[in-house]
């Protein structure tokens, strides 16, 4: 611009609040101004005049003009001054462009136009400049609302978790509290024994002949080793039939001796006791046997009630588990499945038969703790769906180097008509309180996370949801 105009200085000119800066500035000879340098406004500057009038200033020689002969530029010599005002596509001031002399300039019309299009560059610049940045910000804008969003369904899901670990919390209550109360009820029994019995069995003891000690022993062995599983009414078959076998070997009160062995839980295979029921105080010793049986039944069912409260717990803290760190980590599928099952193991017993076929498959790479959800999801919609009673059946396959995972149940089954929406967030067709509809949503959130997918099939009395997973090991 200044070798066209043929002068020292072609400046663009940007204001600040109470300066002004050389912005650009041309690479003449003689130019004094340096990019970067800043003047203060309210001076008396030429460019100030173009900004105020936003117009064109034209001054031909600063010395001969009573209005410009002491403005600040004078004393760089720059005497003459062509410039006109840029503006923001706002309408705001940007500053001016123009240019300097050190000698007198009239310029012809042509250079007063050649002005104004360098100005309409500039602004065009300017106008591409703005639009550049809005878009930078709606990029920024549009990252952040994407990574809230991000986090509200993290949020999403973690609440879900915890909504569905509140529904349970009743019956893991329970299954934690019933092994506790037997086992509470079997440290009792044997409290009472070593109370009340102990000494008695000692004396009793003594009193019997080496033999027969021999003969009580494998009497309580036999009982420790039986089957306490039996109905009633087998019960009393099998009582019947002892009763006549001690009958028939001339075993006085056969009656009460098979009443006394069955309290054990013996009832056949007797010919090892023959001589100790037969012996005057046969009673008296099965009484001591049974209270001595009733102590090693309460040991087994601690050994049995702290295995299934540990298992409860264990599921829970499997469950709620927090996988922090974001990464996929090796896991049994089939394992996460039966950690769900574990903790749904109250409402299960009500009245639903599950059916299980699982393959051996090895671990799978994956977010367990999420899988864990959507199993807790799928089971807990089918039991919703079942009332509790019916068949699950969960089968877990591998086909086409993906795990198959098949949650089936057998109740009434989804119209076809909502087949469609169910995976929608906020769809459900529980009443309030019962269902958030979030379920499904979440399931095929966390699916398509691990880049797998879900179909359901069904019809009235077997809906089947089935999860494909790809395998990476
Ligand atoms: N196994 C199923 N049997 C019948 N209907 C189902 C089953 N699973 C899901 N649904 C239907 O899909 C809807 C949405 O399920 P979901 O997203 O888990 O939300 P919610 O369980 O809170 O309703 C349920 O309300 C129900 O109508
Ligand atoms: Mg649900």
């Amino acid at each position: 611009m200044a070798d066209l105009f043929e002068v020292p200085a072609g400046l663009i000119m940007k204001v600040h609040s109470t300066q002004i800066e050389v912005l650009v500035s041309s690479q003449t000879e003689d130019n004094p101004y340096d990019v970067h340098e800043k003047a203060d406004l309210n001076t008396g500057l030429y460019c100030e005049t173009v900004m105020a009038q936003r117009d064109e200033l034209h001054v031909p020689n600063a010395l001969e003009d009573i209005e410009w002969k002491d403005n600040p530029d004078v004393k760089l010599q720059m005497i003459s001054y062509l410039g006109v005002p840029l503006i923001w596509p706002n309408n705001q001031i940007f500053g001016t462009i123009c240019v300097l002399d050190n000698k007198t300039r009239h310029y012809a019309s042509l250079y007063h136009a050649l002005l104004w299009q360098f100005k309409e560059i500039v602004d065009g610049d300017l106008k591409l400049l703005v639009s550049e940045r809005k878009q930078e910000q709606h990029a920024k804008d549009l990252a952040i609302a994407l990574d809230r969003l991000k986090a509200t369904q993290e949020e999403l899901i973690q609440s879900e978790k915890m909504a569905a670990l509140g529904h349970l919390v009743a019956g893991i209550a329970h299954e934690i509290n019933t092994p506790l109360g037997a086992i509470r009820s079997s440290v009792g029994h044997i409290a009472h024994f070593i109370d009340q019995d102990l000494k008695r069995l000692l004396v009793f003891f003594h009193s019997l002949s080496e033999p027969r000690q021999q003969d009580f022993l494998a009497l309580l062995q036999q009982a420790a080793s039986r089957n306490t599983n039996l109905s009633t009414r087998d019960k009393r078959k099998l009582k019947k039939a002892l009763t006549l076998q001690l009958q028939e070997r001339a075993i006085e009160n056969a009656a009460s001796i098979a009443e006394h062995l069955a309290k054990i839980g013996i009832y056949d295979d007797i010919e090892a006791f023959l001589p100790l029921l037969k012996a005057p105080d046969c009673l008296a010793i099965l009484e001591i046997g049974y209270q001595l049986a009733i102590v090693q039944k309460s040991t087994r069912s601690i050994s049995l009630a702290s295995d299934r409260a540990a298992k409860t717990i264990f599921a829970l803290k499997n469950f709620a588990r927090f996988d922090s760190s974001g990464e996929k980590i090796s896991a049994d599928i089939t394992e996460g499945i039966e950690t769900v099952l574990t903790l749904y193991q109250n409402q299960l017993k009500q009245g639903v038969d599950v059916i299980r076929h699982y393959a051996s498959l090895p671990p799978l790479l994956c977010y367990p703790d999420e899988l864990n959800q959507v199993w807790t999801n799928l089971v807990h919609n089918a039991l919703y769906a079942m009332t509790n009673k019916g068949t699950l059946t969960i089968e877990v396959a591998e086909q086409d180097n993906q795990v198959l995972v098949c949650i089936t149940d057998s109740g009434a089954g989804i119209p076809d008509n909502i087949q469609q929406k169910i995976f929608e967030a906020f769809f459900t067709t529980k009443p309030p309180g019962e269902g958030s509809g979030l379920g499904l949503d979440i399931v095929q959130k966390i699916i398509k996370k691990h880049e797998g997918a879900i179909r359901v099939e069904s019809e009235p009395g077997q809906t089947t949801f089935t999860v494909s997973l790809p395998i990476t090991r």
